[in-house]
């Protein structure tokens, strides 16, 4: 049944005008990253607290221990899988033409993908809380926590979305305006939890988008806005939508 729906699915994304990817956890699993929610889930051991941003302001060093033992440990030497590494090849081929993820490991990136707007932010990156300027991860020592910042000793905090902050402007408003020019859409490995990230497919279908969805389960959009949904792993699914682009 698959097979009937990858091509279906291939042959959309052949002819469309405007592709677009929507990635979740799901996507990065297979390189070894857990998702937050179901099986493995990260909040099924960790108490989501730790990533507050108010919880952060008042003991950042608890905060940050969590979160250098959950991301900082794991990611740095995570691998882009097949998957992000067909979206890459589908952007160089002019397949796809944004990638708008809700992960904050750079596997995108690593993988080639150029046109990326990271909704929640990355890890990759730290901000002083104090002064707003911008460091490499690779310039903090986080065997001392919490990293402080050279210029004015604040303390650095990941670039990433904490809970009760806002999205960054410029993610947010480009990737609404991806998924409004989009005629194909292509949703991977989320389950639609978030907000507003969760609105941002919505939007595509909204304005027209044909909604492809690749998911091992289905999520709040399969019985909704997706018209084809391939009940798969998301490096299955894009290895076979990779051969039948010829990638
Ligand atoms: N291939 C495809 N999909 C998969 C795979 C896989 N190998 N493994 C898991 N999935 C699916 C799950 O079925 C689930 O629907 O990926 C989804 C992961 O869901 P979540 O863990 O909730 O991740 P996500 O939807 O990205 O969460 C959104 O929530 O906590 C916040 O900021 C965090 O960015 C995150 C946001």
């Amino acid at each position: 049944m698959n097979s009937v729906k990858l091509k279906q699915a291939a042959n959309l994304i052949r002819k469309a005008k405007y592709t677009v990817a929507f990635t979740g956890a799901g996507i990065s699993v297979e390189s070894g990253i857990p998702p937050f929610r179901g099986e493995n889930g990260l909040w099924n051991t960790t108490d989501p607290i730790f990533l507050e941003i108010g919880f952060f302001k008042k003991k950042p060093f608890q905060s940050w221990q969590k979160i250098k033992e959950i991301f900082y440990d794991s990611l740095s030497d995570a691998k882009p899988n097949l998957a992000h590494e067909v979206l890459g090849k589908m952007e160089k081929r002019s397949f796809i033409e944004s990638i708008i993820t809700q992960n904050i490991d750079h596997l995108h990136q690593k993988a080639g993908s150029q046109y990326v707007y990271e909704l929640h932010g990355t890890y990759k990156q730290l901000v002083c809380t104090e002064c707003g300027s911008e460091y490499d991860i690779s310039f903090a020592d986080l065997n001392y926590l919490p990293p402080t910042c050279y210029i004015c000793k604040g303390i650095l905090k990941p670039d990433i979305v904490f809970f009760n902050e806002p999205i960054p402007a410029f993610a947010k408003k480009h990737s609404f305006e991806e998924a409004e020019k989009a005629d194909v859409f292509i949703i991977i490995g989320t389950n639609a939890e978030v907000l507003p990230a969760a609105d941002i497919p919505v939007k595509a279908k909204e304005h027209g988008a044909t909604i492809i969805e690749i998911n091992i389960k289905p999520s709040h959009y399969t019985n909704t806005i997706t018209d084809i949904f391939l009940k798969m792993k998301a490096t299955e699914a894009m290895k076979e939508i990779g051969k039948l682009l010829y990638l």
